[in-house]
């Protein structure tokens, strides 16, 4: 037995490494993923873990070493009581009890977590023509000349600036950007010969090609023209139209975690960039996240990616601007990790549906004000001419960073962000949006650093000099008035937020910079701790100690959750390259007739930037549990916890073309985050968006279509929480504490522990309570379930027949926003 499993898993590493993940069987079984470090001395074998859950081991899950997919045949119907029956579960809960009662007493607590996670499954050139550039690089493609996004001949300062780049000879050659999306047609003249078919793969189907196939199954092909549609006669061209792309068919149909992390890092090491245009909905009533397999994934491709320059992540910031949604209530947009894209329309304007917030980055030409983006269209030599929304704005960055890629292949990660902050053009400088940043640079909540330039930014890229690694700073977390939040999300204690403006401050002295080897800032990131009786009323901002301000939540007209934020990570890039010495202040009000109570119980901030001694770079690595307050409370989480699930089965786009929300005009006048505010003009609902409620029943068959377990080796746990403690103090302290799992095994409680060394992440299926998208934060651990929906940032451009509660699975939703 022992060897047969040895065996199995020596074949599945070698063919894990590079090879195309195995059908799943939903109907048939159910899976969970083990995390099992198989470095643990006195450990078990992942054989023996199967074995003693009782699980078939299916493959690795992606490119997450140490994960593994694991399934059982689905008990029979009526088996399977209310959640704790589950097989697994109980094989687990009993190993974790063998466990515990093994553990020696010096042993942390928090050792022993345990937690569930189901899945749902889810889903200018002044005087330059069309013509004389057509002539000039041989392009007969007929629809270029209403490509203006390439060549606007109305406004020749309102386009992505990319014929001066192709002049230098960069067309994207060598590249290669994956569209995780729907299909991609790649059967479509303008892509096949672009087309990188092994590095794409379906994960909806799970196929090897990423055939477009339900009839919505449009969009991918769409953004892929944008970056790579041949120079040919058909249709248009992208903007690297010598670069390539591969396809992730992520959207089309309900995805699991496991398989949304894998196409997060499908082919990471021959892909430069990801280009993401979907997301949470975008009502501006959710605020969402990745899970813990998925911000594993994201921190893995930024690690590990690209022979170590780290997968460049390229994300839509939302089209719920209409709703008053902002780019910092979705974990995917709020994260240092991607670059943030939101819109500008033909002439420049702030189109009503681009979302606003202070972790965008950069501006990128889409629809608005009656003009669209041209490109592919999916079929036989179809085009598109109505594509847009931020779904648009993002493959338009992709498109410009393959062409610097093309020149510098060199620049990692952070070295396409700042070239981001450095080359981005200031437009409608009158708008009052504006603001300066303490570095003299001016920062926009709705167009980021300012509109992204083609010439300008492959310009500099050629001379760029590389910068330094990434370190950070974690602050101490601050608990006001004895606030706590436990595994559960119960919230205990915290400063009453009345009337007026809770204050809190952290400082920072130039010691601790040096202690953690913090040069100069990029991103923030503050976490924070609020319960309200409706979130959409309390507004968070930052002060930094050189006066500037970021807002990190504004009122939200359509918010009325009353589950706070429980350890909700905001991201703000307006401090980059500010001197954060001194003392930073957050505000948190109530600026709404306040019928409605809350606290707000604690927060912190982390500050990330360049090193100062690049040789003692670290690399980060996702913590287990990020939201408790404090950290390390007494006896938190004692039985096993329930991870969010989360699911990504895609709305889809509304039927609007008609006079809909694309005709609208942009504006240049509006402040994004008015104080004391009223949403200006929120959205009135025109009834389709009460279609988008789902039939209980029809939820309830999604989630429990898919359970995932994740298993966490307890010797895992520890090391997680070792690390969590120790970065309580300071980041430093980690090497000393990041104690090795053998060292933690081999220490002299060691002897005591039983080799089921494990803990386990469970599942969790409700039936019942999973009615709406509840997901609502980017951390791991959540006390119940629910559903999370992510749809397509392409704003109700498309021709596709209105959406019906027959056609909405739950979260498969192109949640369209609505002209306000
Ligand atoms: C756009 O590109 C042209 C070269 O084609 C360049 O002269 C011009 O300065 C660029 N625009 C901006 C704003 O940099």
């Amino acid at each position: 037995m022992h060897i047969r499993w040895t065996l199995l898993l020596s074949i599945l590493l070698a063919h894990t490494v590079r090879s195309t993940p195995a059908r799943r069987t939903y109907d048939t079984h159910d899976y969970y993923v083990v995390e099992h470090d198989p470095n643990t001395p006195d450990g078990a074998s992942l054989g023996d873990v199967a074995r003693a859950l009782g699980v078939e081991l299916v493959e690795q899950a992606g490119e997450l070493r140490d994960h593994w997919l694991v399934r059982i045949p689905k008990p029979e119907v009526n088996k399977r009581g209310e959640g704790d029956s589950d097989p697994v579960v109980a094989a687990f809960d009993s190993l974790r009890q063998k466990a515990a009662s093994n553990l020696a007493a010096r042993d942390n607590d928090h050792a022993r977590s345990v937690s569930f996670s189901t899945r749902t499954p889810s889903t200018r050139k002044a005087g330059t023509t069309a013509c004389s550039v057509m002539k000039d690089f041989g392009i007969r493609d007929p629809l270029f000349s209403q490509q203006w996004h390439i060549v606007n001949e109305d406004d020749p300062e309102h386009m992505m600036n990319v014929t001066g780049v192709w002049e230098m000879g960069l067309t994207g050659k060598g590249v290669l950007s994956s569209l995780i999306d729907d299909g991609l047609d790649y059967t479509h003249d303008d892509l096949a010969a672009n087309f990188d078919a092994a590095n794409s793969y379906d994960f909806n189907d799970h196929e090897a090609l990423p055939t477009p196939k339900t009839d919505r199954d449009h969009h991918g092909t769409r953004c892929a023209g944008q970056i790579a549609a041949i120079k040919n006669d058909v249709c248009g061209v992208g903007i690297a139209y010598d670069s390539k792309v591969a396809g992730l068919r992520i959207l089309s149909a309900p995805i699991s975690d496991v398989d949304e992390a894998a196409a997060l890092n499908y082919g990471y090491q021959d892909v430069s960039i990801y280009s993401c245009s979907w997301g949470p909905r975008d009502n501006g009533e959710k605020m969402q996240g990745p899970g813990y397999l998925v911000k594993k994934a994201v921190v893995n491709g930024i690690n590990n990616g690209r022979q170590g320059k780290g997968s460049i992540f390229v994300f839509a910031s939302g089209n719920g601007g209409g709703y008053g949604d902002q780019c910092n209530f979705d974990g995917y947009t709020n994260s240092i990790y991607s670059v943030t894209v939101s819109s500008v329309d033909h002439k420049g304007l702030h189109p009503y549906y681009s979302e606003a917030c202070a972790a965008n980055m950069i501006v990128a030409y889409s629809s608005g004000d009656g003009e669209y983006i041209v490109t592919t269209d999916r079929g036989k030599n179809e085009c598109a001419t109505n594509h847009g929304g931020t779904s648009a704005a993002a493959p338009n960055a992709v498109g410009v960073f393959a062409l610097a890629l093309e020149a510098r292949p060199d620049l990692t990660w952070r070295d396409i962000q700042y070239l981001c902050v450095e080359t981005a053009q200031m437009i409608n400088p009158n708008d009052p949006d504006w603001e300066r940043m303490a570095s003299g640079r001016m920062y926009s909540y709705k167009y980021g650093f300012g509109v992204l330039d083609a010439y300008r930014y492959v310009t500099v890229a050629k001379d760029w000099k590389l910068v330094k690694p990434q370190a950070w700073l974690a602050t101490e977390t601050i608990q006001l008035d004895g606030g706590t939040m436990d595994a559960k999300k119960t919230y205990t204690g915290g400063r009453r937020i009345g009337h007026g403006v809770v204050k809190s401050a952290i400082k920072i002295t130039k010691d601790m910079m040096v202690e953690h080897n913090l040069e100069t800032l990029e991103h923030i990131t503050v976490k924070v701790w609020i319960d309200h009786t409706r979130r959409g009323d309390v507004e968070v901002e930052i002060v930094s100690p050189r006066g500037i301000r970021s807002i990190l939540a504004g009122s939200r007209e359509r918010d009325d959750d009353k589950t706070g934020f429980p350890g909700w990570k905001f991201m703000s890039v307006k401090h980059w390259g500010e001197n954060p010495v001194g003392e930073w202040t957050i505000k948190v009000s109530d600026q709404q007739e306040p019928e409605g109570k809350g606290y707000f119980l604690g927060w912190n901030m982390v500050l990330w930037g360049t090193t100062i001694d690049p040789s003692k770079a670290k690399k980060y690595e996702v913590p287990l549990v990020e939201n408790l307050l404090p950290a390390n409370q007494q006896g938190a989480p004692s039985r096993p916890s329930i991870f969010e699930p989360t699911s990504v089965l895609h709305a889809k786009p509304t039927d609007l073309l008609h006079g809909g929300p694309g005709s609208a005009a942009g504006e240049n006048t509006k402040v994004a985050f008015p104080s004391k505010t009223a949403s200006p003009n929120a959205a009135d609902d025109e009834g389709w968006l009460s279609s988008l409620a789902l039939t209980k029943s029809k939820q309830r068959a999604l989630v429990g279509a898919i359970g995932l377990l994740v298993l966490l080796n307890i010797g895992t746990a520890t090391y997680f929480w070792r690390r969590k403690r120790a970065s309580q103090s300071s980041y430093n302290a980690l090497d000393g504490e990041d104690v090795p799992l053998g060292a933690v095994g081999n220490g002299g409680a060691a002897a005591a522990r039983s080799p089921r060394r494990r803990a386990l992440y469970d599942v969790v299926e409700e039936d019942g309570e999973e009615t709406e998208d509840e997901g609502d934060e980017n951390t791991a651990l959540a006390g119940r379930t629910s559903a999370k929906g992510l749809g397509f940032h392409s704003s109700f451009l498309d021709d596709d027949e209105p959406l019906t509660a027959e056609a909405a699975t739950p979260k498969y939703s192109d949640q369209p926003s609505q002209v306000t």
